[in-house]
């Protein structure tokens, strides 16, 4: 039996205001979906204690959407693309693999998922251009991305805008599945109808956002 306390207790009271549907599916059968099979447990399926920092439980984004995602931010061989909370690292594996990135890493809270994601890296054979660290997102130096990636909770996207409006180079891409960053117009909206998503959030629309780093103004300038 895990215990949820403090803390974790008033996120997971969040996540319930923001999205019912996501804490559902890390506790529940939607666990046994096709496309989740071969993922590892989550925090809560485990029954480990759900970490402090914890902004958005574990679901892993349909293959599809990944394509999607990453084609939106017209990823290519020049590109070092960064997930922010990695799960099992699909997203900077297909960066590389499928979309010829010339490297990335993804960070997660979880080491259940850090490990599985590197060990798909090393079976897939992306180990010397991919990473996979147990880190919290809002910790990670993400400076040397030209592409970042994200499937997080609106609990979690104010903060995460600051950050990354402060660090990122003008030009750097920014790809959000479903949730937008509030102050930060995004440069294109894309609808997709996923049916697999259902099951778990229980709606088939998945909306994509992409940003782009504006240039800062110069030292000076009011
Ligand atoms: C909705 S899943 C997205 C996984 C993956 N990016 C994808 O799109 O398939 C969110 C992930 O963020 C991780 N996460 C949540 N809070 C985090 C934090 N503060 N730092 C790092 N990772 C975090 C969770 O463990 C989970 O794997």
């Amino acid at each position: 039996m895990h215990r949820i306390t403090g803390p974790a207790l008033r996120r997971c009271a969040a996540w319930l205001a923001a999205l019912p549907a996501a804490l559902a599916v890390a506790a529940g059968p939607a666990a046994d979906l096709a496309e989740r099979r071969d993922n590892p447990p989550t925090t809560i399926e485990r029954g480990a204690e759900v970490p402090a920092a914890l902004v958005a439980p574990f679901v892993a984004t349909p293959m599809p959407v990944v394509d999607a995602m990453l084609a939106l931010a017209r990823v290519g061989p020049v590109d070092f693309v960064i997930d922010l909370g990695s799960g099992d690292g699909r997203l900077v594996l297909a960066a590389v693999l499928k979309f010829g990135a010339r490297g990335g890493f993804g960070v997660d809270i979880d080491p259940v998922l850090v490990d599985y994601a590197t060990r798909k890296a090393h079976e897939s054979g992306a180990a010397n251009r991919v990473r996979f660290h147990v880190r919290d997102l809002f910790d990670t130096d993400v400076r040397e991305a030209t592409v970042v990636t994200v499937y997080l909770l609106p609990i979690a996207m104010d903060r995460l805008e600051a950050k990354l409006l402060r660090e990122l180079a003008p030009g750097t891409r920014v790809v959000s599945h479903d949730y937008p960053f509030r102050g930060w117009a995004a440069e294109r909206v894309v609808a997709l109808d996923v049916p697999e998503k259902h099951d778990y959030t229980g709606r088939r629309s998945t909306s994509l956002y992409l940003y782009t780093v504006p240039a800062r103004p110069a030292s000076g300038t009011r």
